[in-house]
């Protein structure tokens, strides 16, 4: 049993059994100083228990669910830091893209590096991963670029499951560049053909809908293919263009819609009004200065309003939680509150894994992240790390050495 006692702040929801909530209630959540206990891995008590075996003294500290980020493109091959100084000079993506860089280099890499060197690469981005807060990440495949490289893709998200500390998820982005020698619909027959073995790894299906990638019509396909496979549809959408994807995906029921960041503003309503999360993700507009997706007009529409890294070799080589809370803060005027319901209960239900874990409540899996700090500071200190220790599972899977002391066995 543990106890973490004396917390300056714990965050909680305003009540029990929330699968998520919508943004415009972000207010309620109680940002209150307490304790916790857990036992055999879950959240036993929401206070303090006296003759617990470990206490983790928690004083001037926030204790928060342990951080979930929904949108990664982890497991990929090596990096593209010359493409991002072409980027900083003013070289567009869709120029790099069309040149074989972007994607389609990734793909290359990937292709090239074999199983265990993947692995290893994405096995320590995942322990800074942990060492931020995050208990809980997304897999994408869509470097595969062929049928085989897509279910190897898939392959390497589920071997990385297996040595890595958090909670995993596998979603198969399997249009994500149209490969060499086909059309944007003879690429969707390809993936139709291998969904049966995708399915075998992946609970998700994704798309790219752009001018550079794929149409209106890919995304309604593929929202078709979700449906009759019983798995989730997402999809990354007005990037840089406004496609007016929102209302093809809503009508396939769409879990989350990422990016957003030049949303036709006539779609914000229905996207905000329907069950569908909308994942922003500030890395990527801050690196690729792109637009800034209308977040504060989402969520006083009652969007369902989620942060995450977009953690990818191109437009966002960014893997940590707390600079993308800062980064949204900042740039659409997010409270505290709003950042944090939107990189944890919000973020979990987008993997549909929020009636498990996301937030601090009774029976809840024990993924906990302890700051040095109050809540508050994680975006005002932009770009330090704040996390003292992370918990998963009830185990400490991180504790900072500086943060040791906090830990005391009875
Ligand atoms: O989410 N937008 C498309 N896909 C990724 C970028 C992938 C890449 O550039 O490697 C994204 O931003
Ligand atoms: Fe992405």
């Amino acid at each position: 049993m543990i106890s973490f006692d004396n917390a300056a702040q714990v965050l909680t929801p305003p009540e029990p059994g929330l699968r998520y909530l919508r943004s415009d209630r972000a207010g309620e959540m109680a940002l209150e100083p307490g304790g916790i206990t857990i036992e055999h891995g879950r959240i036993a008590a929401l206070e303090t228990t006296q003759d617990a075996d470990i206490h983790v003294d928690a004083a001037g500290c926030a204790l928060l669910p342990g951080l979930v980020d929904c949108h990664t493109h982890l497991p990929f091959a090596g990096w593209r830091a010359a493409e991002y100084e072409q980027k900083v000079t003013g070289v567009p993506y869709e120029e790099i893209a069309r040149a074989g860089g972007g994607i389609r280099s990734s793909a290359r890499a990937l292709r090239e590096t074999p199983d265990e060197t993947v692995l290893a690469q994405a096995q320590g981005l995942a322990g800074e991963m942990l060492r931020s807060g995050t208990t809980t990440f997304e897999c994408k495949s869509g470097y595969g670029l062929s049928t085989a490289g897509e279910l190897r893709a898939l392959e390497l998200a589920s071997e990385l499951s297996e040595i890595v500390s958090q909670v995993t998820t596998r979603t198969g982005l399997l249009a994500h560049a149209v490969p060499e020698g086909y059309t944007t619909s003879s690429w969707m027959d390809e993936v139709e053909a291998m969904l049966p073995e995708a399915l075998e790894h992946a609970s998700a299906l994704d798309i790219f809908v752009e001018s550079i990638a794929f149409g209106l019509d890919d995304l309604d396909r593929m929202g078709r293919l979700a449906s009759a496979s019983g798995v989730r549809l997402r999809a990354h959408v007005e990037q840089f263009s406004t496609m007016r994807s929102v209302p093809v995906a809503l009508k396939h029921n769409a879990r989350s819609l990422d990016h957003l960041a030049t949303i036709h503003p006539d779609d914000i309503g229905p996207l905000a009004a329907s069950e569908c999360a909308a994942v922003l993700l500030p890395g990527a507009e801050f690196m690729g200065a792109e637009a800034t997706a209308p977040a504060r007009e989402m969520i006083e529409a009652g969007a369902i309003v989620v942060l995450a890294t977009d953690a990818n070799p191109g437009t966002s080589p960014i893997f940590s939680l707390p600079l993308i809370v800062g980064l949204g803060v900042r740039r659409y005027g997010l409270s505290t509150r709003e950042a944090l319901l939107a990189v944890t209960l919000n973020a979990a239900w987008v993997l549909d894994l929020s009636d498990d874990l996301g937030s601090i409540e009774l029976d809840k899996r024990a993924d906990l992240v302890l700051l040095d700090c109050p809540a508050e500071h994680i975006a005002y200190r932009l770009g330090r790390n704040p996390v003292a220790a992370t918990f998963v599972g009830g185990e400490p899977a991180y504790v900072r050495p500086d943060a040791a002391w906090r830990i005391m066995e009875r």
